[in-house]
């Protein structure tokens, strides 16, 4: 198995592995700038909703770090410039916004009296999103142990691994912990088009674990859970709304829609960083979409007619009516989400004032 990050602190330096380049070549990437964090966020060096959240906290960190303003007002504005920054690298996950708000938020409401002070502030934030990231992980698998079968085939979407997150994992995590609880556990994964983070990464984290799986395009969901039988689904999130809409990875709706038919339940692993309770559903939840060229493309090749239009949004939102449960760190929230949600996310704050006020 192969040792691997996704992103650390290092030195001063913030240290990711680029995902682009996944499986064939491992290679890690410095950044000590927060104009640099903005771009690997946009370019999806980093990618993965958790993992974004880290890379803002410790954009900002950098920002702190490297202000050479003359007075500690002049510092806190720079810093407001690095969120914005920040917040504009990619709009759907909402992690993102979780850490910039968290990190300004302990700036204004922490008393500093020099830059020593303003950046420890800062950074002690940022990691502390980081370190709590790997703890909601490993939650959100033990959580979710009952719903695994001791026999699972499981069918996966996207890539939620280690890679995506600080460590461990959201919905890979759930399969990750059924697996080291002794469950004989069968991946099936969506190769997840048209950036390939089924077939790149989650196969190649899969691999790493040493855990059976087979990769399959996103197509034949039904057929495999027809033919072959599916025990559960599981998914990450970007957001979830109020309501329990959820968006994810552009084809997670389908796959509910097909788990559905086919009586499968349909899990989504969420830690509360990615529940926002201001959007009541899901119509609000901002969907991203990227280049054509994603889609009209692979590697080099054009393979659409030329002067072919090409949409490419990289989320959609799945209706709460086809989530059987969300799986917090804080527990397991069933519909109503409008009533178990708010209680997942107000359970965690009271831990987090607990431990910041110890
Ligand atoms: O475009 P990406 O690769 O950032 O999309 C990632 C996903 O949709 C994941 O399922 C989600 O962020 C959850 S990761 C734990």
């Amino acid at each position: 198995m192969v040792d691997y990050f996704s992103i650390k602190w290092v030195d001063g330096r913030v240290r990711m592995l680029d995902q682009r380049l996944l499986p064939q070549r491992i290679e890690y990437l410095d950044f000590t700038d927060y104009h640099e964090v903005a771009w690997a966020i946009r370019e999806m060096v980093i990618r993965g909703a958790p993992a974004i959240g880290a890379a803002a906290g410790y954009g900002l960190a950098l920002a702190a770090e490297n202000s050479n303003s003359g007075n500690l007002a002049d510092a806190v504005r720079e810093l407001k410039e690095a969120a914005t920054i920040l917040l504009d690298a990619r709009p759907t996950a909402v992690n993102l916004s979780y850490a910039v708000e968290r990190v300004m938020q302990r700036v204004t409401a922490s008393p500093f009296t020099d830059f020593a002070g303003f950046r420890r502030l800062v950074f002690n934030e940022a990691t502390a999103i980081a370190e709590e990231n790997v703890r909601m992980n490993e939650s959100i698998g033990r959580n979710a142990l009952p719903f695994v079968p001791e026999k699972a085939s499981i069918l996966h979407h996207c890539n939620t691994g280690a890679l995506a997150t600080v460590a461990y994992g959201t919905a890979l995590g759930i399969i990750r912990a059924a697996h080291e609880h002794g469950k004989k556990v069968f991946v099936y994964v969506d190769e997840t088009r048209p950036r390939l983070q089924g077939a790149r990464l989650t196969a190649w984290e899969l691999q790493q674990l040493d855990i059976p799986h087979a990769v399959i395009v996103d197509g034949a969901a039904a057929y495999i859970m027809k033919e072959k039988g599916v025990d559960l689904v599981t998914v990450g999130c970007d957001r979830v709304a109020a309501n329990g809409d959820t968006a994810n990875k552009i084809g997670t709706y389908n796959l509910a829609i097909v788990a559905r038919a086919h009586g499968v339940p349909f899990y989504v692993a969420a830690p509360t960083s990615t529940i926002d309770l201001s959007i009541q559903s899901g119509s609000k939840i901002p969907v991203e979409q990227r280049l054509s060229i994603e889609v009209s493309n692979i590697g080099a090749e054009c393979i659409v007619p030329e002067g072919t239009q090409v949409l490419n949004p990289a989320f959609d939102v799945t209706p709460a009516e086809y989530i059987t449960a969300i799986v917090t760190e804080q527990g397991v929230a069933y519909p109503p989400y409008s009533v178990s949600l708010p209680s997942m996310v107000a359970a965690a704050e009271a831990k987090r004032k607990v431990i910041t006020s110890e």
